[in-house]
């Protein structure tokens, strides 16, 4: 597997050769992350990340060789955000992880947890998902996550924390709905105060278009983008070097 892990600003990064490698390794990471918590507390609490990136990593997983590793009856599906649609829309989160993943793996769908959508007052929705995730394990008075997937938007976003929205003052919520002007459209999304907290946050970002960004990332004395605000004690990075182009070019410690 082509993939060389550094560490960067006290944080893990792996790079990978291209996507296919990069979510390769992120998938025996993940499925590390489900042994040690299937071991520790007989279950893995999971949420998926939206968007683009994560579909080959779903793939990887949904192959035999990967998806046997796993003991799926014990794993708990949530989404870290979610666009206000239906759940067929083609936007949405939650098909695109049931058409890439969720129907090729043996996961009850009773453990598979969709955030609601379509409320008159979106902050119901918000609330009804805040609801559920009190079937987790409880850290500090909020759920635990054993591992959450992320993603990272050009503009440094992540899950659906944009830059210049309400949702990036919001400490006491798990999930809070939030107006997205640049998008028009309303999202419902887990707050930091949980992704913080998380027994472990994988970051996967894959491309040329985020290159720039993930330069500005890892040069975080003069830039506050959201997806820098996720200060996890556990938070790793798995890019591949189109991304990391930016970052590999420069004088920040690693060697392509
Ligand atoms: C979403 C995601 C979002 C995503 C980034 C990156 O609902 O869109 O949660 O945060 O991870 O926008 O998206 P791509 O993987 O498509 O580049």
């Amino acid at each position: 597997m082509q993939a060389d892990e550094y560490q960067l600003n006290n944080q893990r990064i792996v790079i990978a050769s291209d996507v296919n490698n990069l979510s390769r390794a992120a998938a025996t990471q993940l499925i590390q992350h489900a042994r040690e918590a299937i071991r520790h507390h007989g279950a893995f609490y999971l949420a998926l990340s939206g968007g683009s990136t994560p579909v080959r990593l779903h793939e990887t997983l949904a192959l035999p060789v990967y998806q046997q590793q796993i003991e799926w009856d014990k794993v708990h599906i949530y989404f870290g955000d979610e666009r206000n649609v239906p759940s067929d829309h083609p936007d949405s989160n939650y098909r695109m992880a049931q058409e890439t993943l969720l129907t090729k793996v043996p996961i009850p769908s009773s453990q598979v947890h969709a955030m609601p959508t379509g409320c008159e007052e979106m902050q119901d929705c918000a609330r009804r998902y805040a609801e559920l995730l009190a079937r987790l394990p409880q850290r500090h008075g909020k759920p635990c996550f054993d591992l959450i997937l992320l993603g990272m938007g050009n503009d440094g976003h992540t899950a659906s924390l944009f830059p210049q929205t309400t949702i990036l003052a919001e400490c006491d919520r798990s999930v809070a709905a939030v107006y997205v002007a640049k998008l028009s459209s309303w999202r419902v999304s887990l707050t930091y105060p949980v992704i913080n907290l998380a027994n472990a946050v994988m970051i996967l970002v894959s491309g040329p278009a985020k290159a720039e960004m993930l330069y500005e990332v890892f040069n975080e004395a003069k830039h506050d983008y959201p997806i820098q605000r996720i200060h996890n004690e556990h938070l790793e990075w798995y890019v591949d070097t189109a991304a990391a182009a930016r970052l590999i070019e420069s004088d920040v410690g690693i060697s392509g």
